[in-house]
């Protein structure tokens, strides 16, 4: 990185999230959390994270000291506001409220994948201590310039904030996934101590509901997302979810910003979770992890077969539906794959039924498991990721770094990030990936039916993996875009 921010040019910057790598991670907003604060603060700003104090969170920071209280509001509960440090050094404000983030389950959901029956006070409270923090009350000595929400889970912060008195913060809103809204029934607006008046159509109601992105979309001083192609496609109604018509109407304060990933963690040459570690110039020791995967999912090690893996969310968004529906025709191919995931019911038992039947070509790992998800970029051929739609993704540039040639569906950051391989992009050496348009399986199946192709062709490999193992998706450029952005931001208010 080049040089740091003068301290006449260091901002202040509250990042308030719902998750935060390693500590509590469903998907890629923890990836994201963890990495771009650190970025931030490499460049040097003066950043802090604001995360609730989940049962795992806690057990994981023992030295945590009390550095605040929080009075209740309305039917909200106080809080105790803790303070630690990231992996990376980056200050953490954690908000202890044991009622409401005392338990055993996920973040958003109980072990059994029901919504927690008090998200809007779980998340109402977060929101309400960052939209606090950003204000002229706040208990602490450092006041934020800039408040940096991301998703639904702290989208009511910024009208917390239009609501309170004296100088605030400015507030960005990052939208990680338009599909995730936080809609609640309307009496819930006075239990979160939000002002009557709050709710109507230019506020916080959303047909005739509470919904706490849309009223982060309407009162945040600006809003970002995860890539320029999702910036696009969310103002159109078919990836809108209904918020298209606000979004393209905010259009002019609407930025999109691709997510970088992390490139000390995600770098084969070091990583410690994998077998045999490999860089581009030493890429025949990939092979050793494709071993070690195989040999750890049970699945056969001769003859040679393409190996192709999914590491995800299984939902609908992801478009393993799809996958599920032509997993006996990659099977034929013949392939292997090697899958590790959980959600939808349905789709866990289609892949382990399947796996059941071809034990030696098909593994379904059900569960999460960051280790295996390294093993799996390492280890694997090519990665699918063939969603419906996709505001960033992760694990295609993962996948990238790893050599790992990614398929994926022309959508979102997906289009934004990977290469198709066809001779044009062979030639000129930018070939990355294989990318499809249509949204269905046989588009897919065609797709999978390429990269076969193209890695039977051992010298077309290679190249494949060299150009996507080359290309930089670091956190350096995004980061400095976030940094203009909160400069612009800093400077109106
Ligand atoms: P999303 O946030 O929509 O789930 P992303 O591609 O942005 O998708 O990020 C997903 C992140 O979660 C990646 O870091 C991926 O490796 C990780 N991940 C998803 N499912 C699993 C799993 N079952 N086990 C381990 N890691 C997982
Ligand atoms: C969301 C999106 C994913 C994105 C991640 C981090 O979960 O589904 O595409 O990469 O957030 O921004």
């Amino acid at each position: 990185m080049t040089a740091a921010a003068t301290n006449r040019d260091q901002l202040r910057v509250l990042f308030a999230t719902s998750e935060c790598a390693p500590l509590v991670k469903t998907g890629g907003l923890a990836d994201v959390s963890a990495a771009l604060p650190a970025a931030l603060g490499a460049l040097g700003h003066d950043i802090r994270i604001l995360l609730p104090g989940y049962r795992e969170v806690l057990a994981q920071l023992p030295h945590s000291r009390e550095i605040a209280r929080v009075a209740a509001l309305a039917d909200v509960p106080g809080a105790r506001l803790l303070l630690e440090q990231t992996a990376a050094g980056v200050a953490l404000i954690v908000l202890d409220c044991p009622e409401l983030y005392d338990r055993s389950g996920g973040p958003y959901q109980t072990g059994a994948g029901v919504d927690w029956p008090d998200n809007a006070m779980r998340f109402g409270l977060l929101s309400r201590v960052a939209a606090l923090l950003g204000s002229s009350v706040s208990p602490l000595d450092w006041q934020p310039q800039v408040l940096h929400c991301n998703d639904w889970q702290t989208g009511l912060a910024p009208a917390y904030l239009r609501h309170a008195a004296g100088a605030r913060a400015a507030t960005l809103l990052t939208v990680h996934n338009l599909a995730f809204q936080g809609i609640f029934e309307p009496r819930l607006v006075a239990a979160l101590g939000l002002p009557a008046e709050s709710f109507g159509a230019d506020g916080v109601e959303f047909y005739g509901k509470l919904s706490f992105l849309k009223a982060g979309l309407q009162f945040a001083d600006a809003i970002s997302t995860v890539s320029p192609g999702y910036a696009r496609e969310i103002q159109d109604a078919a990836l809108g979810f209904g918020l298209h018509g606000l979004l393209s109407w905010r259009k002019d304060k609407l930025y999109g910003i691709l997510n970088g990933i992390d490139t000390s963690l995600w770098n084969p040459a070091t990583d410690p979770l994998i077998e045999c570690r490999y860089s581009a110039d030493t890429l025949a020791s990939k092979a050793g992890n494709k071993r070690a995967l195989q040999r750890r999912l049970g699945l056969a090690s001769g003859p040679e077969l393409p190996l192709f893996a999914v590491v995800s969310r299984l939902t609908e968004q992801k478009g393993l539906d799809w996958l599920l529906e032509i997993t006996p025709q990659l099977l034929a191919l013949p392939a292997q794959l090697a899958l590790l995931g959980s959600g939808d019911p349905q789709l866990e038992r289609g892949f382990l039924a399947l796996s059941r039947s071809h034990p030696q070509q098909l593994s379904a790992t059900i569960g999460f498991d960051e280790p295996l998800a390294h093993l799996i970029e390492a280890g694997a051929d090519a990665f699918l990721m063939p969603s419906r739609f996709e505001p960033c993704g992760m694990n295609q540039m993962y996948s990238q770094r790893y050599g790992t040639p990614p398929v994926v569906r022309s959508t979102g950051g997906l289009a934004d990030t990977v290469i198709d391989c066809n001779p044009a992009t062979l030639a000129d050496g930018s070939a990355s990936g294989f990318v499809f348009h249509d949204p269905s399986a046989r588009a897919l199946l065609a797709a999978i039916e390429r990269a076969a192709g193209a890695w039977r062709d051992a010298a077309k490999w290679r190249a494949l993996q060299r150009n996507a193992m080359a290309r930089d998706f670091s956190w350096a450029a995004s980061a400095r875009r976030y940094a203009g952005i909160y400069a612009q931001l800093a400077a109106q208010r």
